[in-house]
């Protein structure tokens, strides 16, 4: 199976983790030997519920008993996708009132970009240095890492980038800028959250010269930081909210959200501005519905932070530098890329899931399911400090 692993599937890195799943439960991924991994992942923070949670399950069996795809997006009215929209308006301000389903998150950035050169009539996009917002076409041209992008130019022309809290960059957003498109806190850099009213600041600047502000919540949404979206922190709600990810409670999907006006401008001039054959499909509408209503309807989002708390009083190491993030959206920072490798690795063998972040190499993810026990959670941080002090014994010895 590895070795067709290799052959036959296309790989994204030469060295994938390649463990071999059998099935998932709650906090735990087990392999085909039945060994029980600890997930402070959660499929790179898609998980929300957990594995296999029994309300997303339920949902998904009884919406495979009535229909699967019937209909193109949007043509056709299907319960699980208007009651989905509809509960994202009700936990949204009134301004973000109709949402655009599709199936993942590249592709709701891109309509989300499209959606604001529609309804300025401009093509500047300005986005952020060392920002992901996908890995499609238009998501990579506002991606802010040149090295991950250089060898697939020509992208979208005028973009134009900001570093993310620097209030002097805010002078590039101008008249001729569409849009600003930025990560409520910026994931792939490193957990980094916006400081000194930085996104309020950005709301007014673009509110000044006309420009959209979109703000990424793929990450950040659904509960993770400790609101059912990032933005409810920081005073400042975008143009156009883009989720994703923990939206589908283990299924894939992507979702923009704007106001009626803005969203509506897609039916005209050209009508089918944008299209798709399977976005808002019923069974990830239904997966998604109750994946929401049991963040919105249960404690785990004020609990996030209590988690946070958790982790940070016992992740006290001399290996770990710093903490970054919020809620159950954490980066632990060790001092060099070596030592982060060496400690997900290490960590896999003692059967916990960690992860790297995409350009901050001595960042490790710890991007739980939102439901994980604060048992786990000091279960999990034992297997790291057990693994940093071999490490750490590794290194003084070879120094010695
Ligand atoms: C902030 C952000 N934007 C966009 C994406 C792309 O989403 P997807 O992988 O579902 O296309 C991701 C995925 O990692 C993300 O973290």
């Amino acid at each position: 199976m590895a070795d067709d692993f290799l052959k036959y599937q296309a790989q994204t890195s030469p060295h994938p983790l390649a463990m071999k799943v059998s099935h998932a439960k709650g906090s735990y991924v087990y392999d085909v030997n039945n060994k029980a991994y600890l997930d402070f992942v959660a499929g790179v923070s898609a998980c929300t519920l957990g594995h296999c949670h029994p309300k997303v399950v339920t949902a998904i069996k009884e919406q495979l008993d009535s229909y699967l795809h019937v209909m193109v997006y949007g043509e056709y009215i299907q319960e699980p996708a208007v009651e989905l929209a509809k509960l994202l308006a009700k936990n949204l301000p009134n301004s973000l009132e109709k949402t655009y389903l599709t199936n993942s998150g590249t592709e709701a950035i891109e309509g989300a970009l499209k959606l604001a050169k529609r309804a300025t009539g401009r093509s500047q996009i300005i986005s952020a240095n060392n920002a992901y917002h996908g890995s499609t076409m238009g998501a990579m041209s506002v991606m802010g890492f040149e090295e991950r992008k250089r060898a697939f130019r020509p992208l979208l022309p005028d973009v134009s980038y900001i570093t993310f809290n620097n209030e002097e960059d805010l002078i590039k957003i101008t008249k001729k800028t569409a849009c600003v498109v930025l990560e409520t806190i910026q994931g792939g850099a490193g957990f980094i959250e916006p400081q000194n009213h930085y996104l309020e600041k950005v709301r007014e600047r673009c509110d000044k010269v006309g420009a959209l502000l979109i703000l990424d919540e793929i990450q950040p949404g659904i509960g993770r930081t400790g609101k059912l979206f990032g933005f409810e922190h920081y005073n400042c709600v975008p143009d156009i909210l883009v989720t994703g990810k923990g939206l589908g409670g283990g299924m894939p999907i992507g979702a923009f959200t704007a106001s009626s006006k803005l969203m509506d401008l897609l039916q005209d001039h050209p009508k089918l501005g944008h299209i798709t054959t399977f976005g808002g499909h019923p069974v990830i509408a239904a997966a998604a519905l109750a994946t929401l209503k049991e963040v919105t309807k249960s404690d785990l989002i004020p609990q996030t932070l209590e988690k946070e708390q958790l982790f940070r009083k016992h992740l006290v190491h001399p290996l770990i530098v710093q903490i970054r993030g919020k809620g159950l959206m954490l980066a632990a920072m060790t001092p060099s890329a070596d030592i982060t490798n060496e400690l997900i690795l290490g960590c896999q063998d003692e059967g916990l899931i960690l992860f790297w972040l995409l350009f901050e190499p001595k960042a490790i993810r710890i991007t739980p399911p939102l439901t994980i026990s604060k048992d786990e959670i000091i279960e999990g941080c034992q297997i790291i400090l057990k693994v940093l002090d071999k490490i750490q014994k590794k290194y003084s010895s070879s120094t010695n």
